[in-house]
């Protein structure tokens, strides 16, 4: 069992949104640390372990929205990653909601974290400025994370812009654009610069804090070493997989068209479309990057990210996690 560099007993470890696109993977990235993790699934949602874990998580059934269900959940744990958000209806006005819900479910954490006397919140949320008139989508995460640090528990923010994975929202609709349109058209928003990041960083962060105390209470920014647009991020796919595409900007587009467009296209739905849009016209890039001093890591360009996603995707989902095959053209390396 990985011990704590202060403190010499097993950390005991839950986690929140176990079946979500970063959750999922930070349960494997914590079991091969050696971690013992404990999982809040909501019901009827059930653990869909793609490979083997080294050792079975204990599952808790409960729900951020009913603050009965967390006190269970949280006895004898001493740090709880936050990996939750409403956002994601399948509909527009299923979305819309979301705001008041993430602002309930963060209260509500907290004030059960704070009853069981929990040491630390661990929290991934959005890059973005508060002066910069930020999305509904931005504007929440950062709420989020003043909810989470406002009680007794020690809790660590970090921040990010997209992540680029396999099945994550915003990669997967990069992925099913550049895949199936030879001409892509897109709003001016898609040339707002942001700073992405590669999953297997964000994991390699998430875990790392465990460890490094002095992130205890912080917030920090993470990011890759490139600053680049949606746009470019399309041009890089495309480039990976060999393909001419050509993007041609259009003055403004409703974003909400724009949801309904992206939804005609790929499978992402409309209401998972449109805050992410939305986020896009704020700039998101790392304002201090403190964490590198923390956790040095090696930081993957989006080339080589992009190609890890599509190595997942191309082995299925009995392979995932299991390896990081990469086809990055010889150019690119
Ligand atoms: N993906 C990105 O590019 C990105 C970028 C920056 C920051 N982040 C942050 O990373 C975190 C995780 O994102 P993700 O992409 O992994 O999201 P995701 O795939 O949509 O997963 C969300 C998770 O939250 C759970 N959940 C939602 N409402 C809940 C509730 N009331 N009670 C308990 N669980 C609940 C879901 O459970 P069900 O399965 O039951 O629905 C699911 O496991 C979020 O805080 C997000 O803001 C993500």
């Amino acid at each position: 069992m990985t011990l704590s560099n202060t403190n010499k007993t097993p950390k005991r470890i839950l986690l929140t949104g176990p079946t979500g696109f970063i959750g999922k993977r930070l349960l494997y990235e914590l079991d091969k640390k050696g971690y013992q993790v404990r999982c809040l699934v909501r019901p009827p949602e059930t653990l869909d372990l793609t490979i083997p874990l080294t050792r079975e998580p204990e599952i808790v059934y409960g729900d951020l929205l009913d603050p009965d269900s967390l006190i269970e959940a949280l006895e004898g744990i001493d740090t709880a990653y936050y990996l939750v958000h409403s956002m994601g209806g399948r509909s527009i006005r299923e979305t819309l909601a979301f705001e008041e819900k993430d602002r309930k479910a963060a209260e509500n954490f907290l004030q059960a974290s704070d009853n069981a006397g929990l040491s630390r919140i661990i929290y991934l949320g959005g890059l973005g400025d508060i002066s910069d008139n930020l999305s509904h989508h931005l504007a929440s995460r950062q709420e989020v994370g003043r909810i989470l640090q406002s009680g007794k528990v020690q809790t660590t923010i970090l921040r990010a812009a997209v992540i680029v994975g396999a099945g994550g929202a915003a990669f997967e609709i990069v992925r099913y654009l550049v895949e199936r349109l030879p001409v892509l058209t897109c709003p001016k928003w898609v040339y707002t610069k942001s700073q992405p990041i590669s999953i297997d960083n964000v994991l390699a962060y998430l875990a790392g804090c465990l460890d490094t105390p002095e992130t205890a209470g912080r917030s920090l920014d993470i990011g890759g070493p490139q600053v680049l647009s949606y746009a470019d991020l399309m041009r890089m796919y495309a480039r990976v997989r060999g393909l001419k595409r050509l993007i041609i900007g259009v003055p403004m587009v409703p974003f909400k068209l724009s949801a309904y467009w992206v939804n005609l296209i790929t499978p992402v739905p409309a209401g998972v479309v449109l805050p992410l849009a939305e986020g896009l016209r704020n700039e998101a890039i790392c304002r201090e990057n403190t964490i590198r001093e923390m956790i040095p890591l090696n930081l993957l360009s989006m080339e080589q990210a992009i190609c890890n996603a599509l190595a997942e995707e191309s082995e299925g989902p009995g392979k995932l996690l299991s390896q990081q095959a990469c086809f990055l053209p010889e150019d690119l390396q």
